[in-house]
């Protein structure tokens, strides 16, 4: 918790889920904030941009998939307090996609068993994450 005023930045990601119930964590490059932690896909919404839009550009971008928006539903949100922005981060669900996914901006990819998350370290705002996932597949 802090006094001081923080913008709010507003990140979307997704808990892509396989058939088999795992969900894709990826593990951020070297060079940006927070590298080598593993996070759930996603990223930055631009200004004026809808959220789901956000999501879909961001997983073509990074894993090379195609996302529906109908397959998309929002689950849970993050909110965390970093140094210098306040992060909010709809988590979105999604069981569906077009292509395989590939580590285009990530060092790694991962498919995960949620009981299992909890081995990666992980962003602060990504770790609440775990355990409502855990307690939903
Ligand atoms: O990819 P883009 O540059 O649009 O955004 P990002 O660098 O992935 O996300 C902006 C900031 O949100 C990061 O610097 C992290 O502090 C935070 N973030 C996070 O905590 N957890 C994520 N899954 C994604 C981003």
């Amino acid at each position: 918790m802090t006094d001081t005023p923080l913008p709010t930045v507003l990140v979307v990601a997704v808990a892509l889920i396989d058939v088999d119930g795992r969900v894709l964590i990826a593990k951020r490059p070297q060079g940006k904030s927070l590298a080598g932690l593993w996070e759930f896909p996603g990223g930055k919404v631009e200004p004026g941009e809808r959220p789901e839009a956000a999501l879909i550009r961001e997983l073509r971008e990074e894993l090379g998939i195609e996302v529906s928006e109908s397959c998309l539903a929002p689950f849970v949100f993050a909110s965390h307090a970093y140094d210098s922005f306040h992060l909010l981060m709809p988590l979105y669900l999604c069981r569906r996609w077009d292509g395989v996914v590939a580590a285009r901006e990530h060092d790694a990819l991962a498919w995960v068993k949620p009981d299992k998350l909890s081995a990666y370290p992980m962003p602060p705002a990504d770790e609440p994450l775990v355990a409502w996932l855990r307690d939903l597949l």
